[in-house]
C-alpha cells in the first residue's frame, strides 16, 4: 500500500466531513490568506491539496480563475458539490499530486496550500514542484499545521497524530517550514502562527477513529508530558474536551 492510497483511503472516505468541517470552513488563516496574498483580478491561482474547497473558495471572488487540486477524488467531487451550491461553479478541480505538479513552468502568480502539507511524504520536493509553476515574482501562501520546536514534544504530538490519521507524515516546526521555502529558492517575507482551539471529539469524529484508538489518544492528551502538554493544551473534560493546534502562515515569493 503507498502513502498516496492512505490517503486517498482517509480522506475519500471522510470527504464530506471536511467539506461542513468547522475547522477548516471557517478560521482567521482564510482571512490572513487573502491578505497576505492581496490577489489581483487578472491572477491565475492554483490552489493545491484543496480538500473541502475551502481555501479555493476563499480566493476565487478575487482573481480570473482558481484551478483546485487534490490527489482524492471523492474529494474534489464533494469540494466541487459545495461550491456549485453555492453559486461558485467557475473553479476547475483537477486530481493530481500536489508534490509533482501536471502544470507548465512559470504558470501561476499565486500558488496556495492549506492544512495539508503534514500528509505530503517529500514536503520539499512538494514546494519545488511549487516553485516551478510560479511566474517569476509569483507568491506562495502556506498555511500548515506546524509542530513543536523542541524535537521531544514534536515526536510525542506526531505520534499522536498518526494514531488518529494513518496518513499522517508530520507537523513540522515553523523553522523546518522556512528552510524548505529557502532551499526551494524562495524570499520568505511573512511567518505568523495562529491558535486554533480544536474540538477533541469532532477532530477523531472527522477521521473515523476507532474505539481502542480513541482510548489510546485521551490517555495521550491527558497524560502527555509537559513539553507536549504546553503545546496540546488539553481543557474541559467528557464531550467538551478541547485541545490546541497551531498552524503557521508563510507567504513566500519567488525571484
Ligand atoms: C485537510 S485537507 C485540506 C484542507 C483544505 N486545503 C482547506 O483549506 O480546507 C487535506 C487534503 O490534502 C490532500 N492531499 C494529501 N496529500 C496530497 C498530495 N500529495 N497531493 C494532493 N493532495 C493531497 C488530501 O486528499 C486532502 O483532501
Amino acid at each position: 500500500m503507498t502513502h498516496r492510497s492512505d490517503v486517498q483511503r482517509q480522506f475519500g472516505r471522510n470527504a464530506q466531513r471536511y467539506v461542513t468541517s468547522h475547522v477548516h470552513a471557517s478560521g482567521p488563516s482564510l482571512a490572513r490568506m487573502v491578505a497576505l496574498a492581496a490577489p489581483e483580478p487578472h491572477w491565475l491561482v492554483l490552489d493545491v491539496a484543496c480538500g473541502g474547497g475551502h481555501a479555493a473558495l476563499a480566493m476565487a471572488s478575487y482573481v480570473r480563475q482558481v484551478i483546485a487540486l487534490d490527489v482524492t477524488f471523492p474529494m474534489l467531487q464533494a469540494a466541487r458539490a459545495f461550491a456549485v451550491a453555492q453559486g461558485q461553479a467557475h473553479l476547475v478541480w483537477v486530481q493530481g499530486d500536489g508534490e509533482d505538479l501536471p502544470f507548465a513552468d512559470a504558470s501561476f502568480d499565486l500558488v496556495t496550500c492549506r492544512v495539508a502539507l503534514h500528509h505530503f511524504p517529500d514536503p520539499e520536493k512538494a514546494i519545488r514542484s511549487w516553485a516551478r509553476t510560479l511566474k517569476p515574482g509569483g507568491k506562495l501562501v502556506l498555511i500548515d499545521n506546524i509542530g513543536p520546536e523542541d524535537e521531544q514534544a514534536n515526536v510525542y504530538v506526531n505520534t499522536f497524530e498518526t494514531l488518529r490519521d494513518p496518513s499522517h507524515v508530520k507537523l513540522y516546526p515553523p523553522t523546518e517550514l522556512v528552510r524548505f521555502l529557502k532551499q526551494a529558492n524562495f524570499n520568505v517575507s511573512h511567518t505568523e502562527v495562529l491558535r486554533k482551539s480544536m474540538g477533541f471529539e469532532a477532530w477523531m469524529d472527522r477521521m473515523q477513529v476507532a474505539p481502542e484508538a480513541r482510548k489510546q489518544l485521551t490517555a495521550m492528551l491527558w497524560q502527555s508530558p509537559d513539553h507536549a502538554r504546553r503545546f496540546l493544551n488539553p481543557q474541559g473534560s467528557g464531550k467538551e474536551t478541547t485541545f490546541d493546534l497551531w498552524e503557521g502562515v508563510f507567504l513566500a515569493v519567488k525571484p
